[in-house]
């Protein structure tokens, strides 16, 4: 396997100092902005829209991995390509025609990425696995940063590869909640491509040190 992703989440940066955490983003070791977008129905909590996203876009100089915690999100798959997105990714509780989806957001150019919550099986995806360039594994319930990791994840990837091996080589498998140095090792180890972090980075004294150990480390 090639080397693994970084992708710090913006939702813990601080708001009112976007430009300056983008920056950090740009000059550390991350391949991707993680930005997640939450409308207070899908998920109890609402984040930001496009005015915020396009502002980190403007000085993003990585690609951005957008995670659509959004009830319906067919409405908005050429708003977000607009406001930058590299990869869109849909909750796959959210769609109820998942395939129709997922080809409107290949048609768009951008990366199609399906997530997963805590209790829908990886075995759900086994139509659709060949189309899609991403699955997001939920660590956590969606809604908030800074929550406890959920054990049962690493089943979850080890199920995820072997399912999609053979199948679909070039899958991301991406891994969003509770990500720390703690478990980065056993994650990737089960088969992870992509970890996001956000409270674990943007918590840290020194985020660059952070996300440059996160890099840093060797899988068996
Ligand atoms: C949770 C979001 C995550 C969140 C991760 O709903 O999808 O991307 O920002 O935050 P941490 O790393 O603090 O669990
Ligand atoms: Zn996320």
């Amino acid at each position: 396997a090639s080397k693994h992703l970084i992708a710090p989440s913006m939702l813990a940066a601080d708001f009112a100092n976007l430009q300056s955490d983008t920056e950090m983003i740009n000059a550390s070791a991350a391949d991707w902005f993680h930005i997640d977008i939450m409308d207070g129905l899908f998920v109890p909590n609402i984040s930001f829209g496009f005015p915020v996203m396009s502002a980190i876009a403007k000085h993003a100089q990585k690609p951005l991995d957008v995670h659509l915690m959004i009830e319906k999100p067919d409405r908005y798959l050429s708003e977000f390509r607009d406001a930058g997105a590299a990869n869109i990714t849909v909750h796959y509780e959210a769609c109820t025609h998942l395939h129709r989806t997922i080809a409107a957001i290949k048609d768009l150019g951008c990366h199609a990425g399906v997530a997963l919550n805590p209790h829908t099986p990886v075995h759900l995806l086994n139509d659709i696995i060949a189309d899609i360039d991403l699955v997001c594994i939920m660590s956590v319930n969606p809604g908030f940063g800074g929550q406890k990791f959920i054990e049962n994840t690493y089943a979850k990837i080890r199920e995820l590869r072997a399912m999609s091996a053979g199948v679909n080589d070039n899958l991301w498998i991406e891994i969003d909640g509770g990500v720390s140095l703690n478990n980065a090792e056993a994650l990737l180890s089960a088969g992870a491509d992509v970890l996001v972090a956000g409270s674990f980075v943007f918590n840290s004294s020194d985020p660059v040190s952070t996300i440059q150990q996160l890099k840093d480390v060797n899988p068996e």
